[in-house]
């Protein structure tokens, strides 16, 4: 058995800031509302017209991973895509990165798990990796929220939080075993669903063709749906479960972590686990202010951020942590 090390990182963001102040231009909302409630200041939302998809976006963060591991794309045997806002209905990005990398034909898979989509598409390539299938797995986790939202007062509880934006990883083959991923942890609550959901277009509550023939302008159900309170109560306890569980398999204490990546889900969520971890500002890595929550593509840009501002060097104890819909939740633990 081997183990799998992240041995290149890479983001990309679009260009347009959107500042709480430009979303109280087009919906009853306002800076102090959003900062007291999020901490979120501003985030990027991809300009239509200018080109930017869930996949395009997701192409430049991994040419910079790639070139960042000092591989060439024709090493990469494997491709994991996180998302929940793909470009198409069907078939997902995965294939369309192969697509606009020239890749060789190499399999593509894609992983529908929110907010926690990254730290899954991880854990996938870590198995690849560990039993000698793969070499070097390439991780994606991109999004394009912001053509999905309902940017009307009606929608304000969920469209203030979220943002566009794409993080990439690449994995590669570790032989030695006290270092890179030693674990990763997994769950998932389908009792919650649809707490944080999306339900149309589907092939369950609502068809196209339902919304085509009720041709509704008041119809809400093709836009997200947040229990805001609800999701907030649980994330708190499932990153903290997620993390205890990863550090425990490991014998290790929260005193060793030397960084941790939450999913930017809320600025409250990251100082809750910090202070219950009793962590320092530096041992907590955050971007929200910037970015809003990137669901997929959060933990993959926040760490690319980390590591180019110098806080992850060889040797330290990494920590990735998601909580998100589903509900879905898992962790990472990493020897650097
Ligand atoms: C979404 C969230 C910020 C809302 O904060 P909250 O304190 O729970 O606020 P509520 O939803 O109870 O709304 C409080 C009031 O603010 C209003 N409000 C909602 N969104 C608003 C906005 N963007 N601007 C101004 N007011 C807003 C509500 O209508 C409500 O008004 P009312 O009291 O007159 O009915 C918070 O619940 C949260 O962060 N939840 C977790 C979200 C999350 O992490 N999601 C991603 C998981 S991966």
């Amino acid at each position: 058995m081997y183990n799998s090390k992240i041995i290149g990182l890479g983001h990309y963001v679009p260009d347009n800031v959107v500042t709480n102040d430009d979303l109280s231009k087009v919906m009853d909302t306002n800076d102090a509302w959003i900062q007291e409630r999020t901490g979120i200041k501003e985030r990027r939302h991809v300009v239509k017209g200018d080109g930017d998809t869930t996949t395009t976006m997701g192409v430049k963060a991994a040419k910079i991973a790639i070139e960042r591991a000092g591989i060439d794309k024709d090493d990469i045997d494997f491709i994991v895509f996180a998302t929940l806002s793909p470009d198409y209905y069907f078939p997902g990005p995965g294939v369309l990165v192969q697509r606009d990398l020239g890749i060789k034909t190499v399999g593509a898979l894609d992983v529908r798990n929110q907010c926690s989509g990254f730290v899954y598409a991880i854990s996938i390539a870590d198995q690849y990796i560990k039993t000698g299938m793969y070499k070097n797995v390439l991780v994606i986790g991109s999004e394009l929220h912001s053509h999905g939202l309902d940017m009307t007062t009606r929608g304000r509880g969920v469209s203030v939080i979220f943002g566009d934006g794409a993080g990439a990883a690449v994995l590669s083959r570790e032989e030695d075993n006290t270092k890179g991923i030693l674990s990763t942890h997994l769950h998932s609550e389908g009792q919650h669903a649809e707490e944080l959901s999306l339900i149309a277009p589907g092939m369950g509550k609502r068809w196209v063709t339902d919304i085509i023939e009720d041709n509704d302008p008041q119809d809400e159900s093709y836009f997200p749906y947040m229990n805001g309170q609800f999701v907030f109560k649980n994330a708190v306890v499932r990153f903290s479960e997620v993390i205890i569980e990863g550090l425990e398999k490991n014998k290790l204490k929260s005193t060793d972590i030397n960084l941790l990546v939450p999913h930017q889900a809320n600025l409250r969520i990251s100082q809750f686990i910090q202070k219950k971890f009793q962590l320092s500002d530096d041992q907590v890595f955050n971007n929200i202010m910037k970015y809003g929550n990137t669901t997929a593509a959060s933990i993959p840009i926040a760490l690319t951020e980390a590591w180019e501002a110098g806080k992850v060097e060889s040797g330290d104890l990494v920590v990735l942590a998601a909580f998100g819909s589903g509900f879905t939740w898992g962790s990472v633990i990493i020897r650097w």
